[in-house]
Order: structure tokens, then sequence, then C-alpha cells
């Protein structure tokens, strides 16, 4: 028989026609919808679902406002909303509370028509960032935030460990690590929701990062009490020696032991998100130009000497040109080096980043 992929292909495009003619033409969700879940720029998204007249959404057509009061009178609160094209027809709302606000309504207009189920309204308290309303505890976080699974990789971390009696190698941990210029460490203890913490070593400025974290978290949640080592440095410490030792880190790797969580530049994203933020992971999506198929099917890649498998990665992508476009913007640890592996290339901006190949 022989098979008219032609026929195939208009039956699968019917179909697909008939089912979402009269389905809703928007997808809508987030944690922005959530008003217990308290974030310094709450967010959600919204999709045009594929139709039939495949008018992509356009910004003009939407008309978003998510407005409340204050709580003590009728007046409204201060709210910030800002909304990501993500050049697909897909959009990002992000809206930022200065204050606590009550009943909170979210509408969402498409073409001057309501969108089902909106407007929303929530009549409950929706807190700001910055109050101290640890009202949950850690199970019920979990679930409103719809944490889900906990990470495979995080469970493999930390299989290693099993109780852990700090009293008995805290001060091991602190004299194994005894590296003052090169090594960072800080030892932290939650104590009744409060943040205590030591650190070593010479350069430990990054501390701001994972006490930021912290706090953010101890301001929504009643944590337990617990105590931890986190390494501020930017490569792994663990290595495998006679002992190996619970280390929270920020980079980790096959022949290491940290245990390895978000990195500063991650968090620190979520929490100046629509603030003083270098590295935002929401706005950028509304940064690129490019469509998607228009891209390249290239790794893009810029970054200075610090490793050596840097240096390597030019000489991979020296062998095969067609799928890498990478360089060196900065020579400082092998400038003895910088014949074979230059010339440097210009630093290119985050922002700039996702459209540059
Ligand atoms: C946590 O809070 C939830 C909701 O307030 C409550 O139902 C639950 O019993 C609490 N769990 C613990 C362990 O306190
Ligand atoms: C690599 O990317 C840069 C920055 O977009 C571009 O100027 C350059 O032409 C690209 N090089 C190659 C070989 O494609």
């Amino acid at each position: 028989m022989k098979l008219n992929i032609y026929c195939l292909i208009m039956k699968i495009i019917i179909f697909n026609c008939i089912v979402y003619v009269d389905a809703s033409e928007y997808k809508i969700w987030g944690p922005g919808l959530k008003p217990e879940i308290v974030m310094p720029a709450r967010y959600f998204f919204i999709e045009s679902i594929p139709n039939c007249d495949t008018n992509l959404l356009e910004l003009i057509d939407l008309d978003i406002k998510i407005e409340g009061s204050k709580i003590d009178s009728n007046k409204p609160c201060r709210i910030w909303t800002n909304i990501l094209n993500r050049n697909d027809g897909s959009y990002i709302v992000r809206y930022k509370l200065y204050e606590p606000c009550i009943n909170v309504k979210i509408d969402i207009k498409v073409r001057g028509e309501n969108i089902k189920g909106f407007p929303l309204t929530f009549k409950y308290i929706m807190f700001s960032e910055d109050c101290n309303c640890n009202i949950h505890n850690v199970s019920s976080f979990i679930n409103n935030w719809e944490c889900g699974e906990t990470q495979t990789q995080i469970k493999e971390d930390l299989h290693l460990f099993k109780g852990i009696d700090f009293g008995k190698i805290r001060k091991r941990i602190v004299s194994t690590y005894d590296n003052p210029g090169a090594v960072s460490l800080c030892n932290y203890v939650i104590k009744n929701n409060l943040i205590y913490r030591k650190c070593y070593g010479q350069h430990v400025g990054f501390k701001m990062f994972m006490d930021n974290i912290l706090l953010s978290l101890t301001r929504k949640v009643l944590l337990p009490d617990f105590e931890m080592f986190v390494n501020l440095g930017d490569w792994p410490l663990v290595k495998d020696t006679n002992e190996i030792f619970p280390i929270f880190s920020w980079c980790g790797s096959k022949d290491s032991f940290d245990i390895v969580m978000p990195t500063y530049d991650i968090t620190e994203s979520t929490l100046e998100s629509m603030g003083r933020v270098m590295l935002d992971m929401l706005s950028v999506q509304g940064n690129v130009r490019d469509k998607w198929e228009n891209r390249h099917p290239k790794i893009f890649w810029r970054g200075r000497d610090s490793s050596r498998e840097r240096l390597k990665l030019i000489e991979i992508s020296r062998q095969y040109p067609d799928l890498f476009n990478v360089s060196l913007t900065n020579f400082f640890f092998f400038r003895n080096e910088m014949e074979k592996y230059g010339p440097t290339s210009k630093h290119v901006s985050f922002y700039d980043f996702f459209d540059a190949i």
C-alpha cells in the first residue's frame, strides 16, 4: 500500500483544528496566580494555544490590570506590573507588591474580551516579600509552592551523609579546609528561625548571597533547627580523601562530594527580580529578538581563561567549527598561551547573549 503522507499530515492538521477550535485559546499558569506564594516578584505565563486561525497573540491585544487595596484603608496599594514578550505568542506577567494588599484583582483581557476565569480576585491578604510572615511550616510550604519531588541530584548528593553529628565533625571541617587565602567557608546554624553564621577565609563577601536566600526563606516559613557548611568558592572542595564532609557548594564535579545547590546568581535573580539584578532569568526572555527557527544550531560560549578546561573547549571548537562558536574574552591565568588560544573576542552582554548566533 502506498502511504499517502500528505493525507496523513492533513488529517493531523485538521484533527488538531477540530480539537482546538472550541477549546480555550489561552493557557495561563504560574505561581503568581496563587496568593499564598510570596515572592519578590510574582509571575505567571500567558500562552496562546495554536489554533486554526493562527493569529499570534500580540502585545497590543493584551490588557492586563493588577490592583488591590491597602489593608487599613480603601486606597489602592502599591503594585508594579511588567509584561515580558517572549516573541513567540507567549508572555510573562510579573508584578511586585510594595506592601501587603487585600482584594487583589488580576484582570486579563484579550482583544477587549475577558479571558475565561478572569478577573481573579483574592480577598485575603497578599503579603509582600519584605513581610516577616513565616506562617507556614515546611510541609505546608512545600505543598503550596508545588515544589514536587526532590531532585535526584540533591538526593544522591545527600545520600552519602547519614546521621551527621556536627558536634563531632565541626572542628575537623574547619581545620581540614583551613586555607584562608584560597578557601572561603561559612558555618550556618538556624535556630528558632534565626540565622547564625561564622565564616572562615579572607574573601567571604559572597556570604551575602547565602544570607539573602536564607533570610528570604525564614520570612516565609518556619525552618526546622539545622546546621550546614557552605563553600563560597567557585570550585568544589570535598575531594576524595580519607574522610568526606557534608559541605554545600554552588558547583560540583564527578570527582568531588560537595552537595550542589542553586548558584548565587540564580538565587539573586529571584530575590532581586524587578529590582537591581544583573542576570535576570525572566526579563532576559523578554529581550529575545530573533525567532527560535532563525537561530543557528551551534554552541555559543564566552568567558575568561579561568581553567585549563576552557582552553580545551577552544581546541575542541577548532575541530568542529560548524558546531561551536566559542572564544575567550580575556587572558589572566594563561597569558603565556595567548598565541595558541587567542585572539580574544568582545564580551557579550547577558541580554544579547541569546541573540548572538
Ligand atoms: C503544617 O501546617 C498545616 C497547615 O497549616 C497543618 O495542617 C499541619 O498539621 C502542619 N504540620 C505540622 C507538622 O505542624
Ligand atoms: C560567532 O559569534 C559572533 C557573535 O555573534 C559573530 O560575530 C561571529 O561571526 C560568529 N563566528 C562564526 C564563525 O560564526
